[in-house]
């Protein structure tokens, strides 16, 4: 087999077969096939696609560069992911409540990318918190405590990496069977048996519109049937950004408030939404109505937010910051946007947001920058508030550094004003599941 005839017949629209997919992924995580022809085939795929067959054996091949964990012996374990967005905490909230309802939750998260950040690093926020369990660690705690968040460890889909890494520097990321596979392979390696899938629509998302995130969602759902996975996607309106905070110590905090029954109403949907789903495909909930109710007393009672210091404690983050969450690092300066005109919002533009926090420091301009979990937003009005004149519509969490007041004017420029009401956003707009 050579690499060159099987990028050649994808260039001219062909299929390739398991062993052929095999061949090219194997290959390039060995270092026998080169960046430049993994990048042309990517290239490949980007024009000319895959079919459903193709994409489940791109994903397989991607799996077996790797170990792929068994945790049949917890039962069903369900995972939950986002496909990406501005100001998305919601797994800091979902992932303790469900495992307070006596589901194991088992997730390995990622990094912020672009402008939608990362759950890795918003928990890196809490001071000691590790990110970087090994893959024996990760399955004691998951038997010790039911829960564990961490990143992907190196032995899984390894291919993946590579690929993404690649794909990120030669404009090869959209394309909805890389996209799928990629985020399909991390979940079947994890070994999850049912995974929530959260793909978010809109500016601040990768999805831009709802035709192009159904196909992926079904391409997501046809992958997991191929591999035995149940999979759900609740399509999400990611076009402002998600509960007021952006920013990584920002978000904690805003986490920590939702499980003490303070969040704001789109946080608290989409964590019923989410943790109702885990709850059934993971069979702890007879029905959906059982489902919320159990997310709903896990949220009152109080045992959500103590599974959450369950997992700090275990690990390693200072359960303090939990405890109070004033604790948590905090940007010197504190920029207070006001209302011009009493007026209403029209809409908040998420990408711009999520562009301003990478510029305030909390996110990355390129890979392996460090982050400023201090930095970022606090939005006092969503699109439909009315504010008065003078009253504040967000706060900007500065460290004081030179591009800020640039960053600061992208914010208030996000706002787009209207004198009349706007009807608020619908929040869910689609469901595609096995
Ligand atoms: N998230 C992933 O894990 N992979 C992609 O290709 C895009 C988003």
């Amino acid at each position: 087999m050579r690499a060159v005839e099987l990028i050649e017949r994808k260039r001219d629209g062909g299929r390739l077969s398991a062993d052929e997919l095999a061949f090219l992924v194997r290959g390039y995580t060995a270092g026998e096939v080169p960046d430049y022809q993994m990048a042309a085939f990517c290239m490949a795929v980007v024009w000319r696609g895959m079919d459903a067959r193709e994409t489940a054996d791109l994903t397989a091949a991607m799996v077996a560069t790797g170990e792929r964990l068994d945790l049949r012996r917890f039962g069903r374990v369900v995972d939950k992911h986002s496909t990406g967005g501005v100001g998305d905490k919601t797994t800091l909230v979902v992932a303790p409540l469900v495992a307070a309802c006596g589901l194991p939750v088992a997730k390995m998260s990622g990094r912020g990318l672009g402008f939608s950040g990362g759950t890795l690093d918003k928990l890196e926020s809490i001071s000691g918190y590790r990110v970087d369990l090994t893959t024996r660690e990760f399955v004691a705690q998951l038997e010790r405590i039911g829960i564990v968040l961490t990143g992907q460890t190196a032995d899984l889909a390894p291919a993946d990496g590579l690929i993404y890494a690649l794909r990120d520097t030669t404009g090869t990321v959209p394309s909805i069977p890389l996209i799928a596979s990629s985020i399909m392979s991390k979940k079947i390696a994890a070994g999850a048996h049912a995974v929530v899938l959260d793909v978010k629509v809109g500016r601040g998302a990768f999805m831009k519109d709802l035709a192009t995130a159904r196909a992926l969602a079904r391409a997501m759902v046809a992958i997991g049937q191929a591999h035995g996975l149940a999979v759900t996607c609740e399509l999400t309106d990611m076009d402002q950004p998600l509960g007021r905070a952006v920013g990584n110590a920002l978000e904690v905090a805003e986490a920590i408030a939702t499980l003490r029954g303070e969040g704001p109403a789109d946080l608290i949907t989409l964590t019923r939404l989410a943790g109702a789903e885990m709850l059934l495909r993971g069979r702890a909930a007879r029905d959906r109505r059982a489902a919320e109710r159990r997310i709903d007393r896990a949220l009152s009672d109080g045992s959500g937010l103590a599974k959450l210091r369950e997992l700090v404690a275990a690990q390693g983050g200072d359960v303090r910051m939990v405890d109070d969450p004033a604790l948590l690092p905090k940007a010197p300066h504190v920029e207070t946007l006001r209302a011009a005109r009493t007026a209403h919002v029209a809409s908040i533009a998420a990408d711009e947001v999520g562009i301003a926090s990478v510029r305030l420091g909390a996110g990355r301009e390129k890979k392996g920058d460090p982050v400023d979990h201090r930095t970022g937003i606090v939005l006092h009005a969503k699109v439909g508030d009315r504010v008065e004149r003078g009253a504040p519509f967000a706060e900007v969490h500065h460290a004081g550094r030179p591009g800020d007041a640039a960053a600061i004017e992208m914010i208030r420029a996000a706002f787009r004003w209207r004198a009349t009401k706007t009807a608020p956003r619908r929040l869910v707009l689609g469901r595609i599941a096995s």
